[in-house]
């Protein structure tokens, strides 16, 4: 529960920040496993078409998600939980696993969502997530946003008109 301070902080400045809504079992662990496999199938697949070489058992997580930067090779659409706004194909990838899905749904999550617009709560499709190799290792010139430091910003600038009256929070 969120307490009268923290509604209204939120109110004043139009954030809040709350720490340790996921349970760590229940959420995180499930979501490191299915986006470690994910990673797995991705880069099997890059390595059977020659676009990397390194052998996979040599690199963590991010090591394989590097790699695949230097290669050149797409994981942001592949590991994402919706499709790009325009130039859908049949075979444009996405993931929206269990682990994903039991996160956005989250008891905990859905709780302070509630305390801050209200029970009706739907999901939009402007929802992300977006994985990024370590800041670091980064090309000098990189600017992507999916890949670099994302600005602060607010979504509802994304959302169609007809949503201009909608209560909307991004979590
Ligand atoms: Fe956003």
């Amino acid at each position: 529960m969120l307490t009268q301070q923290q509604l209204d902080f939120f109110d004043r400045q139009g954030y809040l920040v709350v720490e340790n809504v996921f349970d760590q079992q229940r959420i995180i662990e499930p979501l490191k496993a299915e986006y470690s496999d994910l990673i797995d199938d991705l880069y099997a697949d890059w390595l059977a078409e020659g676009r990397v070489t390194k052998d996979p058992k040599d690199l963590d997580f991010f090591g394989k998600l590097l790699e695949a930067y230097m290669a050149g090779c797409d994981w942001f659409q592949p590991m994402d939980i919706s499709l790009p706004g325009d130039r859908i194909q049949l075979d444009t990838p996405m993931h929206f696993g269990p682990a994903v899905f039991n996160m956005i749904r989250d008891s905990n999550l859905l709780d302070i969502v509630e305390q801050l617009i209200g029970p009706e709560i739907t999901s939009n499709p402007i929802q992300h997530v977006r994985i990024k190799p370590p800041a670091r290792d980064l090309y000098q010139d990189e600017i992507r946003a999916h890949i670099t430091s994302t600005d602060w910003h607010q979504d509802r600038g994304v959302a169609l008109e007809e949503a201009d009256e909608t209560e909307m929070v991004t979590v």
